[in-house]
């Protein structure tokens, strides 16, 4: 079989183009604090690591060490070295399990994976997606603790479409040409919502049951919050401006107290093109151009299958008298954030256009107290782009939640200052500003990232997932890396939050808010830790990592409840061992007194998980008891099975898949 179009691969390896030079008005400054930089500010890790012993399982368990720190609470598992095979790599005396790989039928007539690729459009759509990324448990029933049975809701990153590619089906290098090899591809995109219950062995397995659901690229999505209804969201589909199709790109995860999901749509601009020329400044700050990642949906244009320009809408260039004639509108019915209620199966998810629209990430709360108002961190993922905070207006009534919460409140963008202050700028039309600029909170909202540019927003080296300590409240960004950072330059040179350039391999930022107050306009912040080989020199390797804990380009990020930190990465820039990717453990100090700059004292950070090849590991998550982790391994092989075949083995296509992570003596995972 042959096929001549270049498989789509992670689009962050392919991003490129859209990336534009910094935008923000923020002044750059070359000179940096030492103390930014200190060793003695930041993470130092693998105190106390025994040397790593050989790495000898090839399947989906084990390797032995020995390690672990004494402070307490402490981590207790063996650290896994580094490795390139096609396995995941646990601690030993973990077992690993794939669950719910691509094509697992779970809903309707459960149609079959079909391993050579000839599945149908009208399959995919009652089967997992593709390039699973961020998810969450939610127990069963709702509300409850319970570790047995749940929901196991992941997003679906973007497709793999040479994967698809069965007897009959050719592709050529301008897209495809055939519905329903587009169907397909949309229905392989969006959000699983699937029930997964465990069995008294520990194992997983789906249940055919009435929760399990596909949302996919088309399906019917309400949009709520200030946009809606307003001429920016008018498309020929909707002249009212109140309901869009589909969800794209889902990436990173959020979540809400009340017990929903948040789904993210980052790299839009991969799926919606333009041949306008030149491209709208209100397109091309969006990185909206005529190729896209080469999905190219509308090829199929005209198909006399076609249902209400389901195809035709991916291209947005004007081609009728007003908006409502046609999609010029269509990008902006994407790159919000996406609520949806896993536990109503009916339910029509909700784009939630006060949170502002950009390359969403992660939409993770800060803590949440009752009586506080609840602020959700969002990262934009893109060179030079910015972080975010949504601030509900609503006060956290847990015995009588405000409806709709996420439709009030007040976008900030942040600034950060040298001297590990920082401040977050409101994004509201009452700025004379950016009353300047748009006529109204809508169409700002619609712009999000040109009123954060009118702002002076601090351009960041990519942010990707954001979580919060339960100890101490403090947020802690992922900023994977920025291959564009450059020193000495006059707009794209470093800057106090983003110090390295250029900066192949990341860092971890993280941020008080004053007064642990969510809806605070100033915070204190420092850097926790410098991705790096561990062989870099030490004005590079800031962090001192070891072989026992380097890595490059953090991307997933998580805290569990008691407090332990897990890290992600989707190696932009390979370690020099060449390895795959991993996930990482740490238990942060807490911080104390004066929080602008204290990061010393982190005594452990260890590796506790390697995917397979060619794979990136993101997307974690437990069940309340801690005793199974969920991670997703994204794109193995990079789509190639001459690369990966996992987790089938045996010359298969790789297929993305959920990985259940649990102690073979069934106890708590990592302490
Ligand atoms: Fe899809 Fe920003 O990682
Ligand atoms: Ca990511
Ligand atoms: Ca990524």
């Amino acid at each position: 079989m042959t096929t001549h179009r270049p498989t789509i691969r992670d689009p962050h390896a392919t991003k490129e183009a859209e990336d534009a030079a910094p935008r923000s008005s923020a002044v750059p400054f070359a000179e940096l604090l030492a103390a930014r930089l200190s060793r003695r500010d930041t993470l130092r890790g693998g105190l106390g690591m025994a040397a790593t012993t050989l790495f000898a399982g090839a399947g989906l368990s084990a390797c032995s060490d020995s390690g672990g720190g004494s402070s307490a609470p402490s981590l207790n598992f063996s650290n896994v070295p580094l490795n390139s095979l096609d396995a995941v790599s646990v601690p030993e005396g973990y077992v690993a399990e794939a669950l719910i790989p691509w094509g697992t039928p779970i809903t309707g007539t459960m149609p079959g994976y079909k391993g050579d690729g000839t599945g149908t459009a009208a399959e995919q759509a009652e089967q997992i997606g593709q390039n699973h990324d961020g998810m969450t448990f939610f127990p069963l029933p709702a509300g409850s603790v319970n570790s047995d049975r749940g929901l196991l809701v992941v997003n679906h990153e973007y497709s793999n479409p040479t994967l698809f590619a069965g007897d009959g089906r050719q592709e050529d290098d301008n897209g495809p040409s055939d519905a329903d090899e587009v169907r397909k591809d949309i229905n392989a995109h969006g959000v699983t919502v699937v029930e997964i219950m465990r069995a008294s062995d520990g194992s997983w397995s789906v249940v055919n049951g009435g929760y399990n659901r596909r949302i996919t690229a088309s399906t019917l999505m309400r949009l709520e919050g200030p946009v809606t209804g307003t001429p920016w969201v008018q498309t020929a589909f909707d002249p009212a401006g109140q309901f869009a199709r589909g969800t794209v790109n889902n990436c990173g995860r959020g979540f809400t107290p009340w017990g929903t999901y948040l789904a993210t749509e980052e790299n839009i601009q991969g799926y919606l093109i333009t041949d306008e020329d030149p491209v709208p400044e209100e397109k091309a700050r969006y990185g909206i151009n005529a190729n896209g990642f080469g999905y190219k949906w509308s090829n199929v244009a005209g198909d006399a299958s076609e249902i209400n320009g389901e195809f035709a809408r991916w291209n947005t260039t004007p081609t009728g008298a007003s908006a409502v004639e046609d999609y010029r509108n269509e990008a902006n019915t994407f790159g919000w954030l996406v609520e949806i209620d896993p536990y109503q199966p009916e339910s029509i998810p909700v784009k939630r256009t006060a949170m502002g629209r950009f390359r969403h990430e992660g939409a993770e709360p800060g803590r949440v107290v009752p009586g506080q108002q609840i602020a959700f961190y969002m990262g934009d993922d893109a060179r030079f782009d910015y972080f975010y905070k949504f601030v509900t207006d609503a006060r956290w009534d847990p015995e009588n939640p405000t409806p709709n919460m996420l439709d009030e409140g007040t976008l900030y963008v942040a600034h950060f200052d040298e001297d590990g202050t920082g401040e977050w700028r409101a994004l509201d039309i009452s700025n004379p500003t950016l009353a300047a600029r748009f006529s109204s909170q809508a169409e700002l909202l619609t712009y999000t990232r040109i009123a954060a540019d009118l702002l002076g927003a601090t351009p960041m080296d990519r942010p990707e997932w954001s979580t919060t300590d339960p100890n101490t409240g403090e947020i802690y960004l992922t900023l994977t890396n920025n291959s564009r950072r450059e020193t000495p330059s006059a707009d794209a040179g470093e800057n106090a939050a983003n110090p390295r350039a250029p900066n192949s391999h990341g860092h971890i930022i993280r941020l008080a808010e004053s007064d642990e107050d969510p809806a605070a306009t100033t915070f204190g912040w420092d850097i926790f830790v410098f991705g790096s080989n561990a062989s870099a020199a030490d004005d590079f390797n800031i962090s001192g990592l070891t072989e026992d804990n380097e890595f490059g380009s953090p991307d997933g990020l998580w805290f569990d409840k008691r407090g332990v930190l897990w890290i992600q990465t989707d190696n932009g820039a390979p370690l020099d061992s060449g390895s795959n990717d991993q996930m990482l453990a740490v238990i942060p100090s807490r911080l104390s007194g004066d929080r602008t700059i204290n990061a010393t004292n982190q005594a452990q950070l260890k590796r506790f998980f390697v995917g397979p090849a060619g794979c990136e590991v993101t997307g974690v998550e437990m069940t309340p008891d801690y005793r199974t982790m969920f991670v997703n391994i994204q794109h193995p092989g990079n789509g190639d099975s001459t690369v990966s075949n996992f987790p089938d083995g045996g010359g298969a296509r790789p297929r993305s898949s959920t990985v259940v992570v649990r102690r073979a003596d069934g106890g708590e995972i990592a302490l």
